[in-house]
């Protein structure tokens, strides 16, 4: 697509994005860039979107009901660089007749990465102890210090076998781990590839051994890993999310790992991001990461292009392949 400069539709970019993407924008639109790559609040938000015809956020702009019922009314889609969309309100913008879309897919690989690193190094302890190297404290080898525990044909419980979940489970097999989940459906036996499906998070959460969180943040799943589940994980069982904070309760997660009923937790997503539950730094088994599940270049250009594919489709008048509402 190519529209002449006077008829190429205004876009709102509410983040920095990565070159090429922009490049595409400057291409086939008007883009209006963040160069400083600010977080805007959301009255900036509404009045940098006068006159746009579409949003490009990311999950760090908050397009609540509130919000969207004050966008002007030049804005025809919100394309999101990202695949969650807890940060936009669908139902208020079905009824603006506002098209959402988001970026599925392209980041199923770099998150799954994340997760699995994530999950390793929870288990071994990669956090304690590359510190230890680091600031020189390193005494010597020892048989009987630093031990984690292996991950090698280990349980592992996942919460949301859809695009992330399958892959987290395909790269757990290489550890020959057993593969258990939770989730809404069954899936067909091709896609399970052995995977033993639990209709009752209880009972899964009961042999979980290690338990990986890849379920959207909606008001059903909010806060639920909280401190009666977490009771029924097996003693030192360890805990990884890279969907989203709002998942855990941060109280019941803190005190799990502090008592030592978990053996370690391996966190990419928090709730209040950026500004994480101070607790968290002080727990040495708890291995942190800030919300880096797709920070990969290759995915990012790919979760730009996938928002640019919706975003064109939006403004030719074609359903966008990504369309949530
Ligand atoms: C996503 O795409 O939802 C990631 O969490 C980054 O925003």
């Amino acid at each position: 697509m190519s529209n002449p400069t006077h008829t190429k539709p205004e876009v709102l970019v509410t983040r920095r994005l990565p070159q090429a993407v922009e490049d595409r924008l400057q291409r086939d639109y008007r883009p209006r860039l963040n160069a400083r790559d600010e977080v805007y609040t959301s009255e900036q938000l509404i009045e940098l979107a006068a006159d746009a015809a579409a949003i490009i956020p990311c999950h760090t702009e908050q397009l609540n009901a509130e919000v969207i019922a004050r966008l002007p009314d030049s804005v025809r889609a919100i394309c999101s660089f990202s695949v969650g969309y807890d940060h936009i309100d669908l139902d208020a913008a079905r009824a603006r007749g506002i098209i959402v879309t988001n970026t599925p897919d392209v980041l199923s690989n770099a998150t799954a990465e994340v997760a699995m690193l994530l999950l390793l190094g929870a288990a071994r302890r990669a956090h304690e102890n590359a510190r230890m190297l680091r600031t020189n404290n390193w005494r010597d080898w020892s048989a009987v210090e630093q031990l984690g525990i292996e991950v090698t044909g280990k349980r592992l419980g996942i919460i949301g076998m859809g695009r992330v979940g399958r892959v987290m489970a395909r790269r757990a097999r290489g550890f020959d781990m057993e593969i258990h989940y939770f989730g809404r459906r069954r899936l067909d036996p091709e896609t399970e590839r052995g995977a033993i499906y639990h209709a009752d998070l209880r009972e899964m959460l009961a042999l979980s051994q290690f338990l990986s969180i890849h379920c959207p943040a909606t008001p059903e799943t909010r806060y639920l890993i909280n401190a009666e589940r977490i009771a029924l994980l097996p003693d030192d069982a360890v805990v990884v999310n890279t969907s989203r904070g709002a998942v855990v309760d941060d109280d019941a997660l803190i005190a799990a790992l502090t008592s030592g009923k978990l053996f370690a937790a391996g966190l990419d997503v928090f709730n209040g991001e950026p500004d994480i539950d101070p607790r968290y730094r002080e727990l040495d088994n708890a291995f942190l990461l800030p919300h880096i599940g797709s920070a990969a270049r290759e995915t990012r250009d790919a979760m730009g292009f996938r928002a640019l594919d919706n975003l064109d489709a939006v403004m030719a008048g074609r359903e966008p392949r990504d369309r949530l509402a």
